[in-house]
């Protein structure tokens, strides 16, 4: 067995900022119940024409991380590439990466884990780097949700929450053998998976019928989500994974240097600090800027914090996120 290690990171978000006060004049809501529930203040939206999609944001934040892993495309031996929002229904975005980046003809899979995506992703290129099978992975989660959200009155409850953006991390082999990426904790529990989620078109409720059975006005092609349901079953989950982690490394709360939760809502993230007694210095939010990125929101958060010097070698990161599925993991990293 090898070890593996985060060898760079990247992200990239759209120019565009969409504020509360923005949204409060396309649907009813206001600034107030936006930042008490959720903490967001801002999120980036795609600008129809601004030449970005979920593959071409996923690019140019893993054009970052490669200048910083101090790698060329050819060096990546595969790609993973996590989103809930791809491009097309198939093929997946870690093809269009491959061929937008000029890569060899590398294997490319995508991961369909939307707020966990990153964990399981990074948990995909963890296992390949350790077995010795590849020595560099691309793992990226990008998000183009404002591109399938309801702005209307209707969408209220979820369209204020999502934002666009993506992160990248190379995972490569740590040759120095010690610390890197310790383990990788993942679960699901598909009973709940109508409890936030996108129903149609799929196979199983195509376009045709989705209009034959549904009043133009409340056609059912934008996600659904029974927020305090999923809020409730995220603070429980959070918990357990990254106590699951820390356990099975022989760690405990005290040994973490920085928890980066997955950036659903700030209260659930102040929560889960709470919990723990971790100090405002040991947990990295910044979902007031960017909202919910679902797959893109640890890469963006990691990056941000590594760039703000707040992650240094030797340092314990946690990473922990919950979401549709449902779905959860988290990953247990000693920097190097
Ligand atoms: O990332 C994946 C995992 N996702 C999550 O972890 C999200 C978990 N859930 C949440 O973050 C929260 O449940 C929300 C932020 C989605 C909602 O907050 P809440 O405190 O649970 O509010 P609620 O859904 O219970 O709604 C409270 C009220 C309702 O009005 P009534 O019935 O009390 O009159 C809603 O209709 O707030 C209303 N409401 C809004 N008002 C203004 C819902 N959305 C809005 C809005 N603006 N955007």
């Amino acid at each position: 067995m090898f070890s593996s290690k985060i060898s760079g990171l990247g992200s990239y978000v759209p120019e565009n900022v969409v504020t509360n006060d923005d949204l409060a004049k396309l649907m009813d809501t206001n600034d107030a119940w936006i930042q008490e529930r959720t903490g967001i203040k801002e999120r980036r939206h795609i600008k129809k024409g601004d030449g970005n999609s979920t593959s071409i944001m996923g690019v140019k934040a893993a054009i970052i991380a490669l200048e910083r892993a101090q790698l060329e495309p050819k060096d990546i031996e595969l790609i993973v590439f996590a989103t809930l929002s791809p491009d097309m229904y198939f093929p997946g975005g870690g093809v269009q990466v491959q061929d937008l980046m000029g890569m060899p003809t590398v294997p490319a899979l995508d991961v369909r884990n939307q707020c966990s995506g990153f964990i399981y992703a990074l948990s995909v290129a963890d296992q390949f780097v350790k077995t010795g099978m590849y020595r560099h992975v691309l793992v990226i989660g990008s998000e183009n949700h404002s591109g399938g959200l309801d702005f209307t009155d209707r969408g209220r409850g979820v369209s204020v929450i999502f934002g666009d953006g993506a992160g990248a991390a190379v995972v490569s082999r740590n040759e120095g053998g010690k610390g890197g990426i310790l383990s990788t904790h993942l679960h699901s529990e598909g009973k709940h998976k109508d409890e936030l989620a996108l129903q149609g078109p799929s196979t199983n409720y195509w376009v045709p019928q989705i209009i034959k059975e549904n009043p133009q006005e409340n056609i059912p092609y934008y996600p659904y989500m029974n927020g305090q349901f999923v809020f409730k079953h995220a603070v429980v989950r959070f918990s357990e994974v990254i106590n699951e982690g820390l356990q099975a490394n022989k760690l405990s709360v005290d040994d973490i240097d920085m928890l980066i939760p997955h950036q659903a809502n700030l209260r659930i993230a102040q929560f889960i600090q709470h919990k723990f007694k971790l100090p405002d210095d040991k947990v990295f939010n910044n979902i007031q800027k960017y909202g919910n990125t679902t797959a893109a929101s640890i890469p963006i958060a990691l990056t941000e914090a590594w760039e703000e010097g707040k992650i240094k070698p030797g340092d314990l990161v946690v990473l922990a996120a919950f979401g549709s599925g449902f779905t959860w993991g988290s990953a247990i990293i000693e920097w190097v």
